[in-house]
């Protein structure tokens, strides 16, 4: 057990099978770049506390530097052994300036140093997925304003409902996104909290300058209680369930899209960039994008609930059941990462077919509009949907559209309708009634792009 960190106890070597069955080092080498960046500033603490000389702490930089260009240039050498990148970047640090490496590790434990690097990794990756989403957002919300003139049917239960702009749609997707990102920086506060100085679970009882560490690291506080940032995983785990969160959102908007692109519905064109065919019937055009935007919510919120599974129990402190949190970060990372990007190309390659929108409106989705006139007139809504229903009923009764009932037909229903009914019948004048903030009128659809492209500029 000679060539490992915690050998000295031991007189029996590890089994094979238990050596892969504990090593992480496939996919903690990730965080390479954060393990040394922790490293380099940790050794500038001991020098600080006189527990490296300078000189040594000069040979731990330079060395730490040569590591990094090894891991950066891709010719780092993961050796049999090499447990996880924590010990794989010691193991070469010492190859490369011998007996000073063994001073790097004082006072510092795996425990402490493993949720450092999983801190800085993540809040880079925090950052390149605001990015992404913001991207995303900006694309939404442009789309909306070139074609804020488009209208179409908007349903509830996937029925028929009202008459809204294709805008209005797209910005409904837009606010929840950016809802998400004001989750993620919420969560960035809570994730760049300085674990480093904790030692394995009591803390150190070295001259270990926090505050120094803090500096160097650039995190926004340092964690309050030892045991806490060692063993605590709630930071990944709000990760975890934003990545559900927001995916669930991605998941909702494709399955519109996808039943927007059926030949039944028509109301949108998927580009060829983002869809596949069949390798058996040639006439297919599959919207595999959509479909696999929307899959991946499954799979993200099943690393969430797997990973809080794990976390179920758990006794106070460090357990090596923390080291399944690195898989569930990197893959949800991963997952949100190529799907928002995708979800960015689709969203700026369909194409709409607005005749075939329009001409998907109907009549009967103006009863509502129907019962607003008698509204208009006094008529309590109760009573005012009541007689709007009877006119629907009476329209179906005579099989015509809604608009095809003459006004005596309507003032059988209603003595209070009149010829300027006729006016309900048009779905441009109806949109532009819904003017309350948060409508689908124009200039209630104006006002939604302008604030979500100034609240775009304040990220
Ligand atoms: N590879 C380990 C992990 O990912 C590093 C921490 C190991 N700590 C320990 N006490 N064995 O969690």
């Amino acid at each position: 057990q000679g060539s490992k960190l915690w050998g000295g106890r031991f007189v029996g070597d590890t089994d094979p099978i238990m050596e892969r069955f504990n090593a992480s080092i496939a996919y903690d080498q990730r965080m390479w770049d954060a393990d040394i960046r922790g490293s380099k500033a940790y050794v500038k603490a001991l020098e600080k506390a006189k527990l490296v000389t300078t000189v040594e702490m000069n040979q731990i930089l330079q060395g730490m530097d040569q590591v990094c260009d090894e891991w950066s240039k891709g010719v780092f050498v993961i050796k049999p052994g090499d447990e996880d990148i924590h010990t794989a970047n010691e193991r070469r640090l010492k190859e490369l300036i011998g007996a000073a490496a063994g001073k790097l590790h004082t006072g510092r434990s795996r425990n402490d140093q493993v949720v450092t690097d999983m801190r800085i990794w993540l809040r880079d990756a925090i950052s390149t997925l605001t990015e992404n989403a913001l991207q995303l957002v900006s694309t939404m919300v442009e789309r909306a304003a070139a074609e804020i003139d488009v209208l179409f049917p908007g349903y509830t239960h996937m029925q028929r409902a009202q008459p809204i702009r294709w805008s209005h749609w797209i910005l409904s997707h837009a606010v929840a996104l950016s809802r998400d990102v004001d989750r993620l920086n919420e969560i960035r506060k809570r994730v760049n909290v300085l674990p480093l100085g904790s030692g394995a679970i009591a803390g150190t009882p070295l001259e270990i300058d926090r505050e120094l560490l803090q500096k160097e690291l650039a995190f926004d506080s340092i964690s309050l209680n030892s045991m806490d940032a060692t063993g605590q995983r709630d930071f990944v785990v709000e990760f975890l369930f934003w990545a559900s969160l927001c995916l669930t959102h991605l998941s909702k908007m494709a399955e519109d899209l996808m039943l927007y692109s059926t030949k039944e519905f028509s109301f949108i064109t998927l580009s060829d960039a983002y869809s596949t065919g069949s390798s058996l019937m040639p006439q297919k055009k599959n919207a595999d994008s959509l479909e696999l935007i929307r899959s991946k919510a499954g799979r993200v919120f099943g690393r969430c609930a797997g990973f809080m599974m794990t976390l179920k129990g758990l006794p106070s402190t460090y357990n090596k059941d923390l080291q399944e949190d690195k898989e569930a970060m990197f893959d949800c990372y991963d997952t949100v990462h190529a799907v928002l990007q995708v979800t960015t190309g689709v969203m700026s390659t369909l194409k709409i077919n607005q005749s075939v929108m329009e001409a998907a409106l109907s009549p009967d989705m103006l009863a509502t509009d129907l019962a607003y006139y008698l509204v208009r007139k006094g008529v309590p809504f109760r009573e005012a949907h009541g007689i709007s229903g009877k006119a629907v009923f009476a329209a179906e009764s005579k099989n015509v559209a809604l608009n095809q009932l003459t006004v005596e037909d309507l003032s059988v229903i209603s003595p209070l309708f009149e010829s300027d009914v006729s006016s309900v019948w048009n779905y441009r004048s109806s949109v532009e009634q819904y003017s309350a903030a948060g409508g689908t009128a124009k200039s209630s659809v104006t006002a939604q792009i302008e604030h979500l492209r100034n609240w775009v500029k304040k990220q």
